[in-house]
């Protein structure tokens, strides 16, 4: 859809959803049913919600799903374990742990433990590895939702400047190793900036497309980028408002109505890159069943 400026999530995981669901189809004639298996270990509120909401989606599309709520104290040990054991369940075809993890757990020593080919995060070494090198196994589930709201309202990013605020390995690095490379829907002239950047706004300044993805309420303002720059905010922070029934409300890492006016297109907060993440993990979950199974979807 070109032309919106509102870049809302819902219409592009309504179209996404509306594939993966044709996609299962497909795999279910042929005697295949996709499973997903979360692991949620603690008692992150935020987390808890994801993790819900991943279940409800799976149900929906009439993909197996099954959650492990594992308690606060789990040792590194007892997660592996079970890792290893859905390593090895045939029922699911992808599994996910939800991070961040407990202090006493090593995270990177859990994503190395999931079977690279149930990885529907791609935040395994070897999935990391083949992404950088232009041979995706799967694209991580955020970034891969950011590429399908641009694709979706036919924002070019073939020789644009972007900026990507935040280097985390869940959104920041592998957004912009996906923009950078040689193939459709990228070619990007890509810059990361964070935390220890030198004057920060000297690349926003400068950036067609800004992708803000750092975790700090209405972090980017309107004097840091140019007239009809296009804005894609990751950020899902949670504010204390009392005058709200939860006492808190979800605002992005953009200033969003600071922006609204100069931006040639902005994503929203909430519905916009927040409800691509389950759509894409949904297709990943898909994709991982057929490519396990060499059914080519
Ligand atoms: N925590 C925040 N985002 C994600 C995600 O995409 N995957 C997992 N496993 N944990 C997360």
């Amino acid at each position: 859809m070109q032309g919106s400026k509102i870049l809302a999530g819902k219409a592009v995981a309504e179209f996404v959803n509306q594939q993966t669901i044709e996609k299962i189809e497909i795999l279910k004639e042929k005697g295949f049913n996709p499973g997903l298996v979360v692991v949620l270990v603690g008692d992150d509120p935020a987390s808890a919600v994801y993790v819900r909401s991943k279940g409800r989606m799976c149900e929906k599309m009439g993909i197996l799903s099954k959650t492990y709520h594992l308690p606060a104290e789990t040792s590194e040990t007892e997660l592996l374990n079970l890792i290893d054991e859905l390593n090895n369940d045939d029922r699911y075809n992808g599994i996910l742990v939800q991070l961040p993890l407990p202090k006493q757990i090593n995270e990177a020593k859990v994503i190395e433990s999931i079977n690279h080919l149930k990885d529907v995060d791609c935040f395994h070494p070897r999935n990391v590895g083949l992404l950088s090198i232009g041979s995706p196994y799967l694209l991580p589930c955020t970034p891969a939702g950011i590429i399908e709201i641009l694709k979706f309202y036919k924002i070019e990013t073939s020789g644009k400047d972007v900026v990507v605020i935040g280097r985390s390995n869940i959104v920041g690095k592998p957004m912009a190793n996906i923009l950078i490379q040689k193939s459709e829907h990228a070619n990007a002239t890509v810059s990361i900036v964070h935390s220890r950047t030198k004057d920060l706004q000297r690349y926003t300044k400068n950036a067609d497309i800004v992708i803000a993805a750092i975790g700090q309420p209405a972090f980017l303002k309107p004097d840091m980028v140019k007239e009809d720059v296009v804005i894609i905010d990751v950020g899902i922070n949670r504010v204390e408002d009392a005058s709200t029934e939860k006492g808190y409300r979800i605002v992005g890492d953009v200033d969003y109505n600071g922006l609204f006016e100069m931006s040639s297109a902005i994503t929203p907060v909430p519905g916009g890159v927040g409800v691509m993440t389950i759509s894409m993990l949904m297709h990943n979950t898909i994709h991982a069943c057929a490519k396990q199974n060499n059914i080519d979807l």
